[in-house]
């Protein structure tokens, strides 16, 4: 039989408790779909071991995961470490050391889940927001001079590449083609950055033109916030540069009703190497231990792993499972308004599961 393998790396406070709960989730559905099983391999990479070695992950760290069919990741961020320390040295160091260059984030309102919009315009929602994953304004390239001094200047330079451009927007196109309504949207701001955003639009008017399927439109960003809100069933698949993408999805998670059900992948689309899959979720150190963190959003991330490694049927099959857990509005994470336990969530989605077969 098949054996996906697995790299799981809980990494900081609820990172863990979600990691270890996905897990047996992946084990249940795999059991339940009887056609693979899940081999993983645990990594306590963060800031405990940058607490003991100054390393958030092993020098050889990238080389440890080379091998894996994709990586399982919680997340990072403690309260005694610079949160730009913690990012850039776990997970954005996988993200662009694997050329992760496409982050890929589903958004619905799952059944049962209370979302901030009015009902008839909350069920609408079904977005896929593609982001580019590799350089744009979070490059990295800039600088700071004349520390402390009056005359101080920090930089950072937003860096976008004909090639980066053209590659995130034929897999947005590609996720695009591959969804019902075949609707594209492209997010910029040519009319204030007019170097970067204008070679964008450009570029990706260029792409977009080998898929005459398809139905494209632009869009400036901050119209685009006004869209998702107002006209939500005008949106289908978004794609969008590091910056803007960032701030519409956390936009797109808090309409889904809850940051705890979000689920994104950094995908190498070239496949060369593994992709990595994690709740969108930071590391929430208010709800850290207490044993109440929603594992839902971990558990959508395990849909999207599955569906990336060729068992779609076995996502779907656990994306059914978390719905008809939410459906039935008993046992949920105080964050949904419920009473239960991330325990209990996985116990109610692992009998689901069960019950599906
Ligand atoms: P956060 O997502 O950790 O928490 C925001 C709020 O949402 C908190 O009240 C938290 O309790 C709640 N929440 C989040 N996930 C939940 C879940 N699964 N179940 C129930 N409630 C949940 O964001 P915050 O507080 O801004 O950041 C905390 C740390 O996490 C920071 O160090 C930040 O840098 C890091 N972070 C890391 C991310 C990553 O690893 N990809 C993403 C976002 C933040
Ligand atoms: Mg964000």
């Amino acid at each position: 039989m098949r054996s996906l393998r697995i790299a799981a790396i809980g990494g900081d406070g609820i990172g863990p408790e979600v990691i270890e709960a996905g897990c047996r989730v992946l084990e249940a559905t795999a059991r339940a779909d009887g056609g693979f099983a899940c081999e993983f391999q645990g990594f306590d990479w963060g800031s405990a071991m940058y607490r003991a070695s100054s390393r958030m992950m092993p020098e050889d760290g990238l080389r440890q995961l080379e091998g894996f069919d994709a990586i399982f990741f919680g997340a990072v961020g403690a309260p005694d470490i610079p949160d730009h320390v913690t990012l850039w040295e776990l997970r954005l160091a996988i993200c662009q050391g694997f050329d992760q260059y496409a982050n890929v984030r589903p958004t619905r309102l799952l059944p049962g889940v209370q979302g901030p919009l009015r009902e008839e315009l909350g069920r609408q929602i079904d977005w896929v927001i593609v982001r580019e994953n590799s350089e744009g304004e979070y490059a990295g390239v800039g600088g700071r001079a004349h520390r402390g001094l009056p005359l101080e200047i920090a930089m950072d330079v937003a860096v976008f590449t004909r090639e980066g451009v053209a590659r995130i927007c034929r897999h947005a196109c590609e996720i695009a083609m591959s969804r019902p309504r075949r609707l594209l949207t492209v997010v910029t701001k040519s009319n204030a950055q007019r170097h970067g955003m204008v070679m964008w639009d450009e570029v990706c008017a260029e792409v977009t033109a080998q898929y005459p399927e398809l139905t494209v439109d632009k869009m400036l960003v901050d119209a685009m916030t006004a869209r998702m809100v107002m006209k939500p069933g005008t949106v289908d698949t978004v794609v969008a540069t590091n910056l803007h993408a960032d701030i519409l999805s956390d936009l797109a998670s808090a309409l889904a009703g809850s940051l705890g059900i979000g689920a994104t992948g950094n995908i190498d689309p070239s496949r060369q190497r593994p992709s990595m899959f994690e709740p969108i979720h930071g590391s929430a150190f208010d709800i850290t231990g207490k044993g109440i963190a929603n594992p839902l959003g971990a558990f959508w991330t395990a849909a999207m792993l599955l569906e990336h490694c060729g068992e779609p049927r076995a996502a779907g099959r656990l994306m059914a499972a978390v719905e008809a857990v939410t459906g039935r509005g008993e046992v949920l994470t105080p964050d949904l308004g419920g009473k239960a336990t991330t325990a209990e969530v996985t116990a109610a989605v692992i009998a689901a599961l069960a019950g599906a077969n």
